[in-house]
């Protein structure tokens, strides 16, 4: 089969080169010349363990190509998927900017029965607006479906091999058949669903994983007052089978690139017919931005203020096996206590440099290429991130004799080896401890 994947963030590069490793061949398109020129040569152009040997042995296969030209990859293809990003606008609404620019493009190229499936998040309804667009500018009798893609950062070469399911969402057998044929090796279920029911799920999944982790930080502050422990409330409710133990570590909220934005999608979206009392997504996205200065405050009381205080922040991805930094907490945490008067050192196994030159280039802060480097002399160390090198450091071996704070805002070190060591350790809901 030849297919070709529109776009070539996470979603599509892990894609193009999981098809391209079932003997397809398989066309990579982006607009970004730099972007196809770097992944022609094997390198991905992001941090994503495992895809950069299955990318390089799908190019010398001869299974895998990149490109910018529309004509050059959809010529004679079976498939053309989009993955292209659709961001959030400021009232949150989903923009459809770039998926509608690709299918101009792509339209004009086109051929007879070929079929255009949608792998970017989209809402239900959008697939009218896809047809609407191709079949303005392409005379041709197409098909269309929904597939919505449910990889993680950091896992997604895994994910997208073993997935829990894959959801394909169709009008007709024949675009069933072949989507059918083309996931076969995953051996995964394929669940045959209408468009419509496809994309809601994605954010619906989503937005329930986002709800999950809400909850757990509410639980985890619950906690906090009540003398209560989180990890204990949670290995209880846990061992339920109904609820189950996993994905619901408490935190600093949820960030990314996806749940900030799918939440904020349907809280928009359902404005059309739910009231503000009745809008959970709206309620789920203000609590989990108030979540970073909730918990942060709590390390500005015990150490009496932030003001001439050196503090380490350890992680400036959004989450570990990533160096993408979008909606990463550092990204509030280190601006706050820079405002506050702080001295910040940071660092990060992955991430090079910080996403923001305002707080690049602030005298007061420094990243610092080892752990041991950006906590010495520190006040306060803040493990951010749970990166296996962070929570895996032997954190005695830096200890100072001056009193030092230790916030394990993941709850992943283990309390009493970080008190044996000297340190004043403080948990997320863990204060009991
Ligand atoms: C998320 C979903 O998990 C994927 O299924 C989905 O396909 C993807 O969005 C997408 O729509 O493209 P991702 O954003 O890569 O994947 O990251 P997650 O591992 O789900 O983490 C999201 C955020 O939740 C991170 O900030 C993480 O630190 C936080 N989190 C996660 C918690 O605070 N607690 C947890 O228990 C789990």
């Amino acid at each position: 089969m030849k297919l070709v994947i529109i776009g070539t963030g996470f979603v599509g590069v892990t894609s193009s080169a999981v098809y391209a490793s079932f003997g397809h061949q398989v066309y990579g398109v982006d607009v970004d010349e730099g972007k196809i020129a770097s992944l022609s040569r094997g390198e991905v152009p992001f941090y994503e363990p495992k895809l950069a040997p299955l990318l390089q042995s799908g190019l010398s296969s001869g299974n895998l190509h990149f490109t910018t030209s529309y004509r050059e990859a959809i010529e004679g293809a079976h498939i053309v998927i989009f993955a292209v990003g659709t961001p959030s606008r400021e009232d949150g609404s989903i923009d459809l900017q770039y998926l509608e620019t690709s299918l101009k493009q792509a339209a004009d190229y086109l051929q007879p029965q070929t079929i255009v499936a949608i792998k970017s998040t989209v809402l239900p309804g959008t697939l009218d607006l896809v047809k609407k667009i191709v079949s303005e500018r392409c005379p041709h009798q197409l098909h269309y479906a929904s597939l919505p893609e449910f990889l993680k950062e950091g896992s997604a070469v895994d994910d997208t091999l073993y997935p829990d399911r894959v959801v394909i969402g169709v009008e007709d057998d024949f675009t069933y058949r072949l989507l059918e044929q083309l996931h076969a090796p995953l051996k995964a279920p394929l669940l045959r669903v209408s468009p419509a029911s496809a994309q809601l799920a994605k954010y619906a999944s989503n937005d329930y994983l986002a709800l999950r982790i809400v909850y757990a930080n509410v639980i985890s502050e619950i906690c906090h007052h009540a003398g209560a422990d989180i990890d204990e409330v949670l290995a209880i409710m846990g061992s339920e089978k109904r609820i189950g133990s996993h994905y619901w570590y408490p935190g600093l909220g949820y960030g990314g690139s996806c749940f900030p934005k799918d939440v904020k999608a349907l809280a928009a979206y359902t404005k059309q017919f739910l009231s503000d009392s009745e809008n959970l997504f709206a309620f789920i996205n203000g609590l989990n931005n108030k979540r970073p200065l909730q918990v942060l405050n709590k390390l500005e009381q015990t150490m009496g203020g932030f003001h001439g205080k050196k503090i380490a922040v350890l992680g400036l991805s959004f989450k570990p096996n990533t160096d993408d930094q979008r909606e990463a907490p550092a990204l509030f945490i280190i601006p706050y206590l820079l405002e506050h008067g702080a001295v910040v050192t940071s660092y990060d196994p992955m991430v090079k440099a910080i996403a923001s030159e305002t707080i690049g280039s602030q005298p007061n802060y420094r990243q610092l290429p080892s752990i041991a480097e950006a906590v010495a002399g520190a006040d306060a160390i803040i493990a951010l991130i749970e990166w296996q090198e962070i929570i895996s450091f032997d954190f005695s071996s830096v200890k100072e004799a001056k009193k030092q704070y230790l916030f394990d805002v993941r709850n992943q070190l283990i309390p009493e080896k970080i008190k044996l060591a000297g340190f004043y350790y403080l948990g997320n809901g863990r204060y009991s401890k």
